[in-house]
């Protein structure tokens, strides 16, 4: 039985009821399909932070360098300074695994959960690739003269021609493979200069996909236009900040955070999975937070793992338990973050059935 090593990071908030909800579909999926995940849990997050003065220690982190994957449930916590647990986990995970690639796949399931009129799942259907280790996060900032009048704050964006190409090549390598072949760049090259590399590289490796159709948006009409056509967009690629900023708004096209999922991935290599969600500390401990965004984050996971099969039937199960009201209904259907993990789970397990 194929056998891999998984870190699980159920981390603040809402983190680790969604998480365990995700868990369970994972078992159920494995059950019937035949594999086994061996998963870690570590403790890391806030409440960990509080308790020992620590936030990811070195032999953790060397530990899930060797795994196969990781998944994560939320970070964040307004009671310790913003930035400090997530640049201490999230952050450090993507720069120092070198997770280039922040997929974030945009699919509605269901018309009713669209709050655009008119639009569905035969308009909303993208991906979007969000390069993940540059741009605005690299941690290059700093302060002169803090707290007086004449304060100066700085923060470098940073692309070299490596990270672009890596992130731009992928979104290629994935539009190729899909129906539509198309890839967008969205970006900010007439106000960001800097960003004129996106736009050269982007057009060198256009030149190699003759296959693969190209278009261009500025973030800021992107934004307009994913509301008013989202049914233009196949695949976009887009520097870390906007691909951050883009995707909530997709997350709402589909659903809500409750349902968006993400894989941050180094081809190859040990990648890491998690809802696109926050922690919403007003709703931990509630049973109220959707888990699908976390069980389709589980989703993606099999399929970076290449248990397809699994991969897929947890996202049929997700679809038809939409589709016919039992979860995420406007009014009906159970919303309890543990009923709709049974539901799941139980549905994975007829959908293996059915193969
Ligand atoms: C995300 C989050 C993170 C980000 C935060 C928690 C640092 O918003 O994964 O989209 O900005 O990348
Ligand atoms: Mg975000």
């Amino acid at each position: 039985m194929t056998q891999y090593d998984v870190a699980v990071i159920a981390g603040d908030g809402i983190g680790p009821e969604v998480t365990r909800e995700a868990m369970k579909v994972l078992d159920a999926a494995s059950e019937v399909f035949g594999f086994q995940l061996r998963r870690t849990e570590y403790p890391f997050g806030t409440d960990h932070y509080l308790e020992h003065d620590e936030i990811f220690p070195d032999d953790a982190f060397e530990e899930i360098k060797g795994m196969n994957a990781i998944f994560l449930g939320a970070i964040g916590d307004p009671r310790v300074p913003v930035g400090l647990i997530e640049y201490g986990v999230i952050a450090k995970l993507r720069f120092e695994l070198d997770l280039y690639v922040n997929l974030r796949p945009i699919k509605c399931y269901d018309e009713r959960l669209c709050p655009i009129k008119g639009k569905g799942p035969d308009d909303i259907d993208m991906i979007i690739v969000r390069e993940n280790t540059e741009g605005a996060y690299t941690g290059m900032y700093g302060f002169a003269h803090k707290g007086q009048a004449l304060e100066v704050a700085t923060q470098t964006m940073v692309y070299t021609r490596a990270g672009v190409e890596r992130a731009v090549r992928y979104a290629f390598e994935l539009a190729k493979a899909r129906t539509r072949k198309q890839v967008t760049l969205i970006d900010k090259a007439n106000a960001v200069r800097a960003q004129d590399i996106w736009t050269r590289v982007f057009a060198e490796v256009a030149a190699e996909y003759p296959d693969v159709s190209t278009d261009h948006a500025y973030v800021d009409a992107a934004c307009m236009w994913m509301i008013k056509n989202p049914e233009w967009f196949d695949v976009a690629v887009t520097p870390n900040l906007f691909g951050d900023i883009i995707t909530d708004l997709g997350a709402v096209l589909q659903g809500g955070m409750g349902i968006a999922a993400s894989g941050n991935i180094h081809p190859g290599r040990v990648s890491l999975f998690e809802p696109i969600h926050g922690s919403a500390p007003k709703h931990a401990g509630k049973n109220v937070a959707s888990p699908v965004a976390a069980i389709m984050a589980g989703s993606m996971m099999l399929d970076y793992l290449g248990e397809k099969a699994a991969s897929n039937a947890i996202e049929s199960s997700v679809v038809d338990l939409i589709r016919s009201g039992r979860i995420e209904g406007v009014g009906t259907g159970v919303h309890e973050t543990t009923a709709v993990g049974d539901l799941v789970a139980a549905e994975v397990k007829n959908a293996a059935a059915r193969v």
